[in-house]
């Protein structure tokens, strides 16, 4: 049976004057793994800025366990237990990982239903446990964006948006972050990744939806979609996966 937890209804969007995209309907089942895909520019992170509260969107709705969250504050939708890691890291540098998660954590609302990791199981989790002391700021790229992942924990989330995660990663870095979404995912967390490593997408999502110039132009397995002659065409200029 069909659990939805996030749905996206009819969404439109654009920036002054200029349409971005239409039509964007999409159903998020619980404990899934979605992935979106599509050319540079096609509005991946503008629907994650939508779903989060930081953009309203000119039509549609974003109806999360029922309730229409359009337009609403991000801090409250955070509250209300969608997290985000962004496409361009945003730790507190001046803190160390412990600080980070404990900030996170405080300012965590108190009505999420995602499980409760302790701050130890988030350090252990995010591979954190022995650099927990030293401030982010002197950390490696990698480790700040565990950094993020860990803030993103702390607020008990029930779903978490990760976008592009893995970029700049190399390889034994980004099967680390695949692993650690897999976990997620098997201790009930739904996850959203937006990714341009076509492994990654192929590894963990359950389902894949494809955006580009405007629309949802594809929307199956992972498989199909590596199949799929309209993302071929589009996404990748006619190319083989
Ligand atoms: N606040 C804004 N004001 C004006 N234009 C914006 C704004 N935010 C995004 N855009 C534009 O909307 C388009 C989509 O941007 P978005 O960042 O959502 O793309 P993306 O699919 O995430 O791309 P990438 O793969 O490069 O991360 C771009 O042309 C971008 O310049
Ligand atoms: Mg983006």
């Amino acid at each position: 049976m069909k659990d939805t937890i996030l749905q996206l209804d009819n969404l439109e969007m654009g920036f002054g004057g200029l349409k971005l995209f239409s039509d964007i309907n999409i159903s998020v089942e619980k404990g899934e793994i979605l992935g979106i895909i599509g050319t540079n520019g096609s509005g991946k992170t503008t629907l994650f800025n939508i779903i989060c509260g930081i953009y309203t969107p000119l039509s549609g709705k974003v109806v999360y366990k029922g309730e229409d969250i359009t337009g609403i504050a991000p801090h409250q939708i955070a509250r209300k237990g969608i997290g985000r890691c962004f496409q361009m890291v945003v730790p507190f540098e001046s803190m160390t990982p412990l600080e980070n998660i404990k900030v996170a954590r405080a300012n965590a609302g108190k009505s999420c239903k995602g499980p409760e990791f302790s701050i130890e199981e988030i350090l252990e989790l995010t591979n954190l446990t022995d650099k927990k002391d030293i401030t982010t700021n002197n950390l490696s790229l990698p480790d700040k964006k565990n950094v993020e992942i860990a803030r993103a924990l702390a607020c008990n989330p029930e779903i978490i948006l990760f976008d592009e995660v893995s970029c700049g990663l190399a390889g034994e870095e980004i099967r680390e972050r695949m692993a650690l979404m897999k976990k997620l995912a098997e201790k009930g967390i739904t996850i959203i990744v937006i990714e341009h490593i076509m492994v990654f997408i192929k590894e963990i999502c359950d389902r894949v939806v494809v955006l580009h110039a405007g629309s949802l132009i594809a929307e199956g397995t992972p498989d199909e979609i590596i199949h799929n002659e309209k993302v071929i065409d589009a996404y990748l200029g006619g190319r083989e996966l």
